[in-house]
């Protein structure tokens, strides 16, 4: 967290506790909940206005402030410009630690009874992933409506964000009740208006109240301007409201194991944030995904990385809380292992379908391989071509080849090893994860786990008794992949050739794949798109991975220009056995060469999407193996290869 500014008058000398009885002052402060929540609507709306109403009226800034804010609202209510406020902290740490980088201020404040944290976000549907994310870790959310305009199609818009991100608190704040002369009909119809959309997207209850953040009505104070209104005011019920950690003691037991805590022979536990439900000592428990169960013996409280447990023993513990647990048993526990009550544990499995909101100016690339993160797992996952995308403005289903930048949709994912989850509506840290690129690490998605697909748990591994061992051992030789890349008329194809002659010559069993032999058959249905590209190289990797558990020694000759790709066939075959061999041709030598007259139909316009002209080739980076092609001769850089394989193996 970065430096925080401090008003120049102590916030709390006003606190009569604090004279009296320090102590007890600092427990209060101490034990009080927090609430996170939203704000939407736009600067229009008078959204800068209530946030400033709320934080002058618990003290946090003071009335020079506020009124600078009222008298040019837009202009503390835009990005950068928040110099009036005296106690804005910087919230991008907090976003640095999800992983994603967007425009949301986050301001703190106090009142007697809770802390709270507010996010603001702006409004626009360009800033659908800044307010994804803002809602992201928010209890509830405040929805403004301007009592003169009513309900519009970006009221909808947020509505529908913040329930779709797993807000069940939405505050309906009917803002301006002092320009509609505090009009009883006024807030009735807005509030009918409301409810009937609110029932359509799934929300089952909200709490509307009429109020003003220029003047103050209903915001701490009973206004006697709406004596028709019984319900709370917005500060009243922002400090009663349940919050989420309290809901989620009362769910199952599940505790994310962050890392294994071993800091002498004496003592072995599993720390991290119990997510939902509570634990004691005595409890039975089950560690997914193995299944295996113990029973806690000790709570102790967390203590740093590496450093000696705490001695503060707990005979119970609750979501929310940092703790590390001990269990009878020796059994096997990890980093990325999901401990649960042993009688009631959460799914493990491979294969989803999930809502995904897309964050980033590339778009979804259906059949790519992105790290998964979920909680403290780590997987590859594939997504598959979008069921549908939504339109945010009217929750409009419409057909989707991909999601890009601030779309949502829906689509089936796989993941290569299986997870611990639940559907995000039941468990948001269980449910939700987040999509990086493996190349740029930027975090292009956030996702929500719908549910699991059955069949992923209908289609098990069939024991085979003849496994790979045996296969590599009647040959007498270790399988190995050797990855040939490069532009088209590289000479991959003739180096593979020579390659596989060499090794046949050594008795050795291979099989050489061919992009140009392969697109005829297994492959015929694909073109050069770069989704068909991603495709035709996911299924040869399939096929090798098979090959290699035949025993063999296989060569492929595909141009394979997305490293993305590579990498995702690199983690596919077993560890050693990965041989990138990059053809490395430069363009100008393999165009004036043009073996196939395909560089010149591409340069004339006849042939669209050719790698190296109006298709992208992206070279590897660290390949175990580099010919350069204008230096030595096709036969000497298959020697280089066999032996560098054979030495290697
Ligand atoms: S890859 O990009 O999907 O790995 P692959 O190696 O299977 O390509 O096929 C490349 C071969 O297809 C080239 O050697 C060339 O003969 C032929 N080809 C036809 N159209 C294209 C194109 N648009 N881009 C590249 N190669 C093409």
């Amino acid at each position: 967290m970065s430096e925080t500014t401090t008003p120049a008058d102590p916030v709390y000398v006003t606190d009569a506790l604090i004279g009296e009885d320090i102590d007890a002052y600092l427990d209060t402060h101490q034990h009080k909940t927090m609430l996170r929540f939203i704000t939407c609507g736009s600067v229009d709306d008078g959204k800068s206005t209530l946030i400033g109403r709320l934080l002058y009226d618990s003290k946090m800034i003071f009335e020079d402030q506020l009124a600078a804010l009222e008298s040019d609202s837009k202009k503390v209510g835009t990005q950068g410009q928040e110099i009036d406020f005296a106690l804005l902290v910087d919230g991008l740490a907090a976003e640095r630690e999800q992983g994603i980088t967007i425009d949301v201020a986050y301001r703190f404040f106090n009142t007697e009874k809770r802390k709270f944290i507010v996010a603001d976000c702006p409004g626009h549907e360009q800033y659908t992933r800044n307010m994804i994310t803002g809602a992201s870790t928010a209890d509830l959310a405040v929805i403004l409506v301007d009592a003169r305009k009513g309900v519009l199609v970006q009221t909808r818009r947020h509505s529908y964000l913040c329930h779709l991100i797993g807000i069940r608190n939405i505050v309906l704040a009917v803002n301006k009740m002092d320009l509609v002369d505090y009009s009883r009909d006024v807030f009735d119809s807005i509030v009918a208006a409301y409810a009937a959309f609110a029932k359509s997207i799934g929300i089952d209850s909200f709490t509307a109240m009429p109020i003003s953040g220029f003047k103050g009505d209903n915001i701490t104070t009973r206004s006697p301007k709406t004596s028709w209104y019984a319900g709370p005011t917005l500060i009243d019920h922002l400090e009663t409201v349940e919050v989420n950690s309290s809901l989620d003691a009362d769910k199952p037991f599940r505790l994310p194991v962050q890392w294994v805590n071993r800091p002498n022979l004496d003592f072995r536990g599993f720390s991290g944030l119990i997510a939902t439900g509570t634990v004691k000592p005595g409890d039975a428990v089950r560690v997914l995904p193995s299944g295996k169960t113990s029973t806690v013996t000790r709570i102790v409280t967390m203590p740093a990385a590496g450093a000696e447990p705490g001695d503060g023993d707990l005979d119970r513990a609750m979501a929310g809380q940092s703790v590390t647990l001990c269990f009878a048993d020796e059994i096997d526990c990890s980093r990325g292992n999901v401990i649960a009550v042993a009688d009631n544990p959460p799914e493990v499995a491979d294969q989803f379908e999930a809502t995904l909101v897309w964050l980033n100016d590339a778009a979804l690339h259906v059949g790519r391989s992105y790290w998964l993160k979920l909680g403290t797992q780590m997987v590859s996952a594939t997504i598959q071509e979008p069921k549908y995308s939504v339109n945010v403005n009217t929750m409009e289903h419409l057909a989707a080849k991909t999601l890009e930048l601030n779309e949502i949709g829906v689509a089936e994912l796989t993941t290569d090893k299986p997870i611990v989850f639940e559907p995000y509506t039941d468990n948001r840290t269980l449910g939700g994860f987040i999509l990086i690129d493996k190349l740029t690490n930027a975090t292009v998605a956030a996702g929500m786990l719908n549910f699991s697909l059955r069949r992923s748990q209908n289609v098990h591994w069939q024991a085979i008794d003849i496994g790979r061992a045996a296969h590599a051992g009647l040959k007498n030789q270790q399988p190995a992949v050797l990855w040939f890349t490069g532009l088209s008329g590289s000479g991959k194809s003739t180096i593979a050739n020579l390659v596989e002659k060499k090794l046949h010559r050594m008795n050795r069993h291979t099989f050489l794949l061919d992009g140009d032999n392969v697109r005829h058959g297994l492959n015929k249905d694909l073109g050069f798109t770069e989704a068909d590209r991603i495709e035709n190289i996911r299924r040869v990797g399939e096929v090798a991975r098979l090959m290699t558990d035949a025993g063999l020694i296989v060569i492929t000759a595909f141009i394979s220009p997305f490293r993305a790709e590579r990498e995702m066939v690199r983690g596919l075959i077993a560890d050693g056995e990965f041989f990138e061999v990059f053809i490395d041709t430069p363009l100008s030598v393999a165009e004036e060469r043009d073996v196939k007259g395909l560089y010149k139909k591409a340069r004339s316009g006849q042939l669209k999407n050719f790698t190296g002209i109006d298709s992208p080739y992206e070279a590897p980076a660290k390949p175990e193996i580099r010919i350069d092609t204008t230096r030595i001769t096709p036969d000497e850089a298959a020697s280089l290869i066999v032996d560098k394989l054979l030495g290697d193996a």
